[in-house]
């Protein structure tokens, strides 16, 4: 029963009981709709909504989106609610969002508990509120705060609620306070569709699409919201609601929809595999080892986390700055408000930096995050046998090295699992967790548990340079090195990855992370590279001439006064100089083919790692890409996107790349595989 209905004498009790969320199916469209015939058969004063559980309810079943809509339609049984002779009230103890705000938004009163929130996040999921959302908010909250709601989505917490007169009152106990509610007076509420809607107001509207604009480029749901929105103001409540769910219907199929959707569900199925079966060590107390960036991040996150951490340092200096990086991520995360001064005194408590590893004594984890050097790391890690259990699990933040080789140094190779993190280590979600040839399923198990506490997007990745992210990060950079040297700017090649929905290009994002950590890794790999592959020397240059991006002024652009980028002749003329010396004709490539360029080398690669088992699936894939890589989010990841454009087509193209350069586009046997076979990427799985 996703609906259950009971009456004391002539109140009425409506809960909504559809675990984990009570997202609103069809079996809960059905017994709300019935439940309303009931209560005006029974002529009842007042009927008093819930949800059971930890939601009021968390909008339409978005797994339902796929289908057909079955009836009852939302929009009828909100209407029903709406324009019953029987009042209903609202009583939120938890989240009320997208079809769940129009359920109460239909009520004649809401009222909230302390730690509820409403809202209308449906653009996240690349749709408009389908159910009246769009002109009921509108004529609860005024049109500025409802354009604001819609088109950015974000939900409001109860206090907010309160300020903007969206929920009558805030109560610890919401469905206390409904049967306490005086008849007459909520019989004097107008229903909603009954009240006037606001003003036109053309600047607000500007206004509106401006920040979009600027806030979700490209995205069109956040559009066509506004639309939606303005069309309701001068046409009858009645017929705005068919112009609403026209555009709901419309945008639920398609492409940006169907993405976001994608994401949506893959975030939250990222989970430990069923095949990993093991207890995990204590995480009570973690060591981290290193205290730069990426240390002080990591052990900041494990205190958010309520956890205790160790960070271990060479000398008094490293724990200096450790003690002062980490007080920088408290301060910051005080004056933003994101935790209270009695939080930041609990993490000054738990924290400690020191060079002594026997005051990690008792840490079944060790997280070892010190500088990128197999010689460096290996040493760490001596210590670590040396000074904690001999049962706990040390892990390596490696970008690059290999987990094997450092793992080979222990009498225990299987407590050696890759943990790596994204920086700024406590914001990012992404965490490979990157399984060795002999990792224990407790080490990988290990991995998981800590993922879930730092609420990180766990993913399973093999050992190989790069793993899975960093690995089809450089093909991109090699990808665009080339087209830059065969003929293009970096201005160019940023401008199309742009275009395409990256917050910015990769020339423009390194600058941001400094040239130097790529540099060092090339030479690192001089020794094992293919020498049939084609070397693009420009990034050497760019190093040899001091240029490593932001952090020394300038890079593959110059940031005069420390502001925005403008474009260096001197980079330009390196290309030149380079495709001169290398006798290479220069083409000058468009947007679309530089876009083309990329993604193909990117998908090809991340085919290549999938097929190798690096990856368990496409869908972690998609995850790494949007979560650590900056890949648009709405286009549903890498490998999502290659699907929009089918392995048929992408083999076909690679073959005319391979023309020019047989290795860098080798086609990958996956994706010939998918193409033979008619398989989306989305359904293949690594050779055995
Ligand atoms: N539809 C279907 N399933 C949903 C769902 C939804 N709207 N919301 C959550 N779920 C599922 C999740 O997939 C997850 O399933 P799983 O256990 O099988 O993995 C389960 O519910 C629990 O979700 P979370 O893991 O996210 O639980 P949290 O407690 O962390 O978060 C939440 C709960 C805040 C409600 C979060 O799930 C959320 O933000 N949900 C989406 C809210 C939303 O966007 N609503 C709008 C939907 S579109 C709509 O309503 C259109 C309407 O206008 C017609």
């Amino acid at each position: 029963m996703s609906v259950t209905k009971r009456n004391e004498a002539d109140v009425g009790y409506v809960e909504i009981d559809n675990p984990p969320v009570n997202a609103i199916g069809q079996s809960v469209r059905q017994g709300l709709l019935e439940a309303v015939r009931w209560a005006e058969e029974l002529h009842l004063t007042r009927v008093i909504l819930s949800g059971k559980g930890r939601a009021f309810a968390a909008g339409a079943d978005a797994r339902e989106f796929d289908q057909a809509p079955l009836e009852p339609h939302l929009p009828d049984v909100l209407n029903a609610i709406d324009e019953s002779f029987v009042p209903w009230i609202a009583a939120i103890d938890g989240v009320a969002l997208g079809g769940g705000a129009e359920v109460a938004m239909a009520c004649r009163m809401r009222i909230m508990s302390p730690g509820s929130q409403i809202g209308l996040p449906e653009v996240t999921l690349g749709v408009i509120p389908g159910a009246g959302g769009t002109q009921r908010l509108p004529r609860l909250v005024g049109l500025a705060k409802a354009l604001d709601m819609i088109s950015l989505g974000k939900p409001l917490t109860a206090a907010q609620a309160l300020a903007t007169k969206l929920t009558h009152t805030v109560e610890d106990h919401p469905l206390e306070e409904a049967y306490m509610v005086n008849t007459e007076e909520l019989g004097c509420i107008v229903p909603t569709w009954e009240l006037p809607a606001p003003e036109h107001d053309a600047s607000l509207i500007t206004q509106a699409r401006a920040t979009i604009a600027k806030k979700s480029p490209q995205q069109i749901a956040p559009v066509q919201a506004i639309d939606v929105i303005e069309a309701g103001l001068s046409i009858p409540f009645h017929e705005a609601l068919p112009i609403e769910r026209a555009a709901f219907l419309e945008l639920k199929t398609g492409d940006q929809a169907r993405a976001l959707r994608h994401i949506f569900f893959a975030e939250r199925a990222a989970k430990m595999p069923d095949s990993i079966k093991a207890e995990t060590v204590e995480l009570d107390h973690i060591a981290v080892v290193g205290g730069g960036t990426m240390g002080a991040g990591i052990a900041y996150a494990l205190l958010n986390a309520g956890l205790r951490a160790t960070i271990l340092e060479t000398d008094a200096d490293g724990v200096a700055r450790a003690k002062t990086n980490v007080e920088a991520l408290i301060s910051a995360g005080l004056k933003r408000g994101l935790i209270t001064e009695e939080r930041a005194q609990g993490h000054r408590d738990r924290f400690v930096a020191s060079t002594d590893y026997a005051q990690a004594g008792d840490a079944m984890l060790a997280i070892e995050a010190a500088f990128e050097s197999m010689d460096v790391k290996k040493d760490v890690f001596a210590k670590l046998v040396d000074a904690l259990p001999k049962d706990a699990i040390l892990a390596s933040n490696t970008s690059y090295l290999d987990i094997n080789e450092l793992a080979a140094t222990l009498s225990d190779p299987s407590r050696v699992v890759g943990l790596h993190f994204f920086a700024p280590a406590h914001i990012m979600k992404l965490l490979e967790i990157v399984r060795g040839a002999q990792t224990s399923d407790t080490a990988l198990a290990t991995g998981f548990a800590l993922g879930k506490k730092l609420r990180k997007i766990p993913v399973l990745a093999g050992v190989c340079d790069g793993f899975i992210g960093n690995r089809i990060l450089a093909r991109y950079r090699e990808a665009a090195d080339t087209v830059f040297m065969d003929g293009s700017t970096p201005w160019e090649v940023d401008e199309a990855m742009e275009m395409f929905g990256y917050a910015m290009g990769p020339y423009e994002a390194q600058d941001l992370s400094g040239l130097d950590i790529a540099h060092a890794n090339r030479r690192r790999q001089d020794a094992t590279r293919d020498p049939n592959r084609r070397y693009i020397p420009i990034a050497d240059r760019m190093v040899e001439l001091g240029k490593l991006g932001r952090k020394t002024g300038a890079g593959w652009y110059r940031y005069p006064g420390g502001n925005g980028k403008v474009d260096d002749p001197i980079v330009a003329d390196l290309a030149i100089e380079e495709s001169h010396l290398a006798k290479r004709d220069r083409t000058d490539y468009k947007a679309e083919e530089i876009k083309e360029r990329l993604l193909l080398a990117m998908i090809n690669e991340a085919a290549d790692i999938l097929d190798e088992g690096i990856a368990q699936n496409a869908r972690d894939i998609d995850l790494v890409t949007v979560f650590g890589y900056g890949f648009p989010r709405w286009r549903g990841g890498l490998m999502h996107y290659a699907d929009t454009l089918g392995a048929q087509a992408m083999v076909t193209r690679l073959r005319e790349l391979s023309q020019e350069d047989p290795v860098a586009w080798k086609v990958s046997p996956l994706l010939e595989r998918c193409a033979d076979s008619g398989t989306k990427l989305a359904d293949a799985r690594p050779r055995s």
